[in-house]
């Protein structure tokens, strides 16, 4: 996709989950669960390494109880935005966290570049305003902070939109390209396939950018 082309928005059916029930019923029994195999979550550490500042203000955006940072670094702070207390309390790379539907309401409760780095780890595919979240973690982020946004091929298919659910592997980086592009705050768009042992291990891919 052209760097410059920003996409029309996708159909409003693109965006409809089976469960349509608001999401705080899914989420609020925590799950102290894995959601991708240990190979892949190393996978997802190592691109922190590679692309977050080690000492940067990071944002975990639908964070759980692991955030998969890199311990070795020390950064200045971590908050977490998700929808389980009990998940995020448990949450130890996190100094802080918010709790917040963002399906309900996509603006972030932070102040314009706060962070300087943020990442998205197997979970846009629940996001029925991907586009709308985006465009305001471009607010709440400072000039050349990367984003880092992670997936698999697993999902709460409940949960999951329907666009996600028509696609493969190669559809789904596509996509989540095309969502940050028509986001418009975004540069420097890499998509990668990072999957560590293929055909053995969960796939993982990553779609990068930073903030212009
Ligand atoms: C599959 S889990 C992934 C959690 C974590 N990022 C990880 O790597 O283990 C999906 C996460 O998305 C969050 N989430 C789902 N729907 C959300 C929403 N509408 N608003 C904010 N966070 C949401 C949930 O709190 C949950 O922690």
């Amino acid at each position: 996709m052209n760097i410059n082309t920003r996409p029309p928005p996708l159909p409003p059916e693109a965006f409809r989950r089976y469960d349509e029930a608001p999401d705080e019923v899914f989420y609020q029994h925590p799950r102290f669960v894995t959601h991708i195999d240990l190979p892949a979550i190393e996978t997802v550490t190592q691109l922190y390494r590679e692309y977050l500042p080690a000492n940067g203000i990071i944002l975990d955006v639908m964070s759980s109880w692991i955030s998969h940072l890199p311990v070795e670094n020390e950064y200045t702070r971590v908050v977490g935005l998700g929808m389980n207390k009990e998940e995020l309390e448990r949450n130890t790379q996190l100094d802080d966290y918010v709790i917040q539907d963002l399906n309900d309401n996509p603006v972030l409760p932070f102040e314009d570049n706060t962070f300087s780095g943020a990442a998205i780890c197997v979970s846009i595919d629940y996001l029925t305003r991907p586009v709308d979240v985006l465009q305001d973690l471009g607010r709440v982020m400072t000039s050349g902070a990367p984003l880092v946004i992670t997936f698999s091929n697993r999902c709460f298919p409940t949960k999951a939109i329907a666009v996600w659910q028509r696609l493969d592997d190669r559809g789904h980086i596509d996509l989540v390209e095309r969502f940050i592009l028509e986001a418009g705050h975004w540069t420097e768009i890499q998509k990668l396939d990072r999957s560590p042992v293929p055909g053995v291990s969960d796939p993982l891919y990553a779609v990068v950018s930073r903030c212009i």
